[in-house]
C-alpha cells in the first residue's frame, strides 16, 4: 500500500472508532456530547493516533488491540487543544477550521468538554485493559497517562503559560517543547511499541525518535504561526506574538528554525532506520511533517 492510502486508511479507522467510543449527541445531557464531538470531529490530522497504530504494526502487532489507546490519545490531545484555546490560556477563536469550543458552547461547557474527553480517554483505556488484562496494555495506559500529565504535556503547558511576556533561554524553551508537545508524541510511539510486542529497548528507542519528532513538530507549529495562513491551518496566525511567547522563531530566526526541524527529523529517521523496511511508513510520515503546511 502506498503512503497516502495507508494514512487515509488509518485516519478513517480512527475516526470510525472515535465515533463508536464517544456517546451520541442524542444522549442526555446532549450539550456535553455535542461539545465533545464538535472538537473531536472538526478535522484534526490524527498524527498521534496514527503514530500509535503504526508503531504497533512495526512489531507485527494487531491494530484492533491498539485502537482504543489510539482513540484515547486523540481524546486527550483534543482536550488539551480545547483548554489551550480558552481565554485564560491562549485566547484563540478558531481551531480546526471552526470556532473554538468556548466560542461555540461558552466557557463553562468548553472546560467541561475538555474534562469529559480526558476522563473518557481513561474510561476507554481502562475498559480495554480490564477486558484483556495483558501487561503490555497496562503499560501502554501508564505511558499515555505519563505523557499527558505532570511529567509531560500538562507541565509543558504550565511553563508555557507562566512564561508569557518573558524572554526565555533555549533550555527553558526546549523544556516547554519537550513536555507540551513531544511527550504526547513519544507516548504514542512507546504505547504502540508495547502493544505491538516490542521490547523495553524498542519502546525506549522509539520514544527517543518521538522526542525528536515532537520537538520538530512544535518548532514547525511555531514557524507556521508566522508563515502559515488561517485558511490552511484552520487556526489563527500570530497567536504566539499576541501572547508574547518566546518561540524558536523569535529566539533563532526563521531560517535556523527550519534547519532545526530538518536536523531533528533526520536524527529521528536515523533511529527508525534500525527497523529496516518495516519502518517505511513512519519514516515517510516523519519526512512529510518536516514541511507540513498545517
Ligand atoms: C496542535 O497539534 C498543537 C500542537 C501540539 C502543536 P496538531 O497540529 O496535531 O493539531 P490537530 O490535531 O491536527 O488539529
Ligand atoms: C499547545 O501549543 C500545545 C498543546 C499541548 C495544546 P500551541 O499553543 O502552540 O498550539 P496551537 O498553536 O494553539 O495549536
Ligand atoms: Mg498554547
Ligand atoms: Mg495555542
Ligand atoms: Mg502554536
Amino acid at each position: 500500500m502506498n503512503f497516502k492510502s495507508e494514512m487515509n486508511e488509518k485516519k478513517l479507522y480512527i475516526d470510525s472508532e472515535l465515533d463508536r467510543f464517544i456517546p451520541a449527541e442524542s444522549e442526555y445531557p446532549q450539550i456535553i456530547f455535542k461539545a465533545m464531538r464538535y472538537s473531536v470531529f472538526a478535522g484534526g490530522k490524527r498524527v498521534r493516533p496514527i503514530i500509535l497504530l503504526a508503531s504497533c504494526e512495526l512489531f507485527g502487532g494487531d491494530v484492533d488491540k491498539a485502537v482504543p489507546f489510539a482513540c484515547a490519545m486523540e481524546m486527550i490531545h483534543t482536550y488539551s487543544l480545547i483548554h489551550d484555546d480558552l481565554p485564560a490560556i491562549d485566547n484563540d477563536n478558531f481551531r480546526r477550521g471552526r470556532l473554538t469550543n468556548h466560542k461555540a458552547f461558552g466557557e463553562n461547557i468548553a472546560i467541561l468538554a475538555g474534562d469529559a474527553l480526558l476522563s473518557h480517554a481513561f474510561e476507554v483505556m481502562s475498559k480495554a485493559v480490564a477486558d484483556n488484562p495483558e501487561p503490555a496494555l497496562a503499560k501502554a495506559m501508564y505511558t499515555i497517562a505519563n505523557g499527558a500529565g505532570v511529567n509531560g504535556m500538562l507541565t509543558g503547558q504550565v511553563v508555557d503559560v507562566i512564561s508569557d511576556g518573558k524572554k526565555l533561554n533555549k533550555e527553558t524553551l526546549d523544556f516547554i517543547h519537550i513536555n507540551k508537545t513531544a511527550a504526547m508524541i513519544q507516548a504514542s510511539f512507546k504505547a504502540g511499541a508495547y502493544i505491538g510486542g516490542g521490547t523495553q529497548e524498542d519502546a525506549e528507542k522509539l520514544s527517543m525518535a518521538g522526542c525528536k519528532i515532537g520537538m520538530a513538530f512544535q518548532i514547525q507549529d511555531d514557524i507556521l504561526d508566522v508563515t502559515g495562513s488561517f485558511e490552511e491551518l484552520g487556526k489563527p496566525v500570530f497567536s504566539d506574538e499576541r501572547n508574547q511567547k518566546t518561540t524558536y522563531v523569535t529566539l533563532i530566526g526563521l531560517d535556523k528554525s527550519k534547519e532545526k526541524v530538518k536536523t531533528l527529523s533526520d536524527e529521528a529517521i536515523d533511529i527508525l532506520k534500525n527497523y529496516g523496511d518495516k519502518a517505511g511508513f513512519l519514516i515517510e510520515l516523519t519526512k512529510k511533517l518536516i514541511d507540513r503546511k498545517k
